[in-house]
């Protein structure tokens, strides 16, 4: 009895929330997508990735039916989704595009209602609710009146999201989501998704063309190439063998640099300022309000490299020392504050030894 009890709980299968299978997309003599075989997990973001026009989008759309596969099928919890209504399959899916989709003559908070609407919840239920899931987003209520012209690309993308959310799916589809918006937004809206997954735990599949985004938000990810499905697994995984040269030039030539990017520099040694007052040392740091400006080396002024943020990576340690003239890198707080400075010899064998605790070998 004990030992069953025991198996149970010990065995941690995903299960799948979308399988397709022999899956074959032709648009006339085009082939979109050739055979593609690929089960998605319940409960974890699966990153569609590629460059342009290798059917990630075609790819999507065909799991909730906007496109109909020429051959194959595709399986929603086990369940063929042709066997489905089309227009159940699409309510009962989240789906969130590159230009939130919103609908111009509808206020905010009517956008993010009109999916609970549609399944026939009270129109002032389904008002609470959306103004909730502005919270969740994090766009401010004030908005809720307002109309979709009237709102930054950022704040649509999070509309976007919001109304996504509404029809409690456990499956959300979202389409390149966050390319049009700028940088910075767009490090805003990954967190946010991030931070929001945490709690939700749905089946989320996410298609982009940008590795480092991939590979920020992706549980898996499966990299496309011209309609074939090259790789799949998890953003290490792939870091560390990608499958083929299509998948190796795709992660990019830094692939050694970005692995580092999971490694934490907390257990790095931060030097004070007045380690560099000895009399060989000729390099001094110049700072101004509490603020790092520059190196001065003698009497000269030279631009300073990229700072390290106290808490951050290996990679980004690996980049203040190498971009710093004077070979130290230099530690601000969150707020700019100079902290103190790394020594770069501790930084290269952390990385070294970073590479063999992970991989068994020196790239
Ligand atoms: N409606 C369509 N008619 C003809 N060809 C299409 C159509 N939609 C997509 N394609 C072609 O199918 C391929 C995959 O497109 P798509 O899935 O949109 O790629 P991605 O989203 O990865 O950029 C491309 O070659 C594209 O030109
Ligand atoms: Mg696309």
């Amino acid at each position: 009895m004990g030992q069953l009890h025991h198996e149970t709980h010990s065995t941690h299968q995903l299960k799948n929330a979308i399988e397709f299978r022999n899956v074959t997309k032709k648009y006339g003599e085009v082939t979109a997508i050739n055979n593609l075989n690929l089960s998605i997990p319940e409960g974890k973001i699966t990153v569609f990735v590629g460059p342009s026009g290798c059917g990630k989008t075609t790819s999507l759309r065909m799991i909730n039916r906007m496109i109909e596969p020429t051959q194959g099928e595709i399986l929603v919890h086990g369940e063929p989704n042709h066997s489905i209504r089309d227009y159940q399959l699409r309510r009962s899916m989240g789906y969130v595009l590159q230009q939130a989709g919103l609908m111009p003559h509808r206020t905010i908070v009517d956008n993010i209602a009109t999916v609970p609407r549609l399944n026939g919840m009270r129109r002032s239920l389904a008002r609470t609710k959306a103004c909730e899931l502005m919270d969740t987003v994090g766009l401010d209520r004030s908005l809720a009146k307002r109309y979709p012209s009237e709102l930054s690309g950022g704040q649509a993308q999070r509309v976007g999201v919001a109304r996504a959310l509404a029809n409690d799916s456990s499956i959300l589809l979202m389409d390149e989501p966050f390319s049009a918006v700028d940088p910075v937004v767009r490090k805003d809206l990954q967190d946010e998704l991030l931070r929001l997954q945490k709690t939700l735990n749905r089946t989320i599949i996410f298609v982009t063309h940008d590795i480092d985004e991939a590979i920020l938000l992706g549980d898996y990810i499966a990299v496309f190439s011209a309609g074939e499905l090259a790789q799949v697994g998890s953003p290490e995984e792939i870091l560390r063998e990608p499958a083929n040269d299509f998948v190796a030039s795709f992660i990019g030539r830094d692939r050694g640099m970005r692995r580092l990017t999971f490694a934490s520099g907390e257990g790095l040694k931060v030097y004070p300022l007045d380690s560099l007052n000895t009399p060989w040392q000729r390099w001094k740091l110049n700072v101004e309000d509490g603020k790092p400006a520059g190196w001065f080396i003698d009497n000269r002024l030279v631009a300073g490299g990229s700072l390290y943020r106290e808490g951050g990576n290996l990679r980004d340690a690996l980049d203040s020392v190498l971009s710093s003239p004077s070979g130290w890198g230099v530690v601000v707080d969150d707020e700019g504050y100079v902290k103190g400075l790394l020594n770069s010899d501790d930084v290269l064998d952390a990385t070294e030894a970073e590479r063999h605790r992970r991989y068994g070998v020196s790239v």
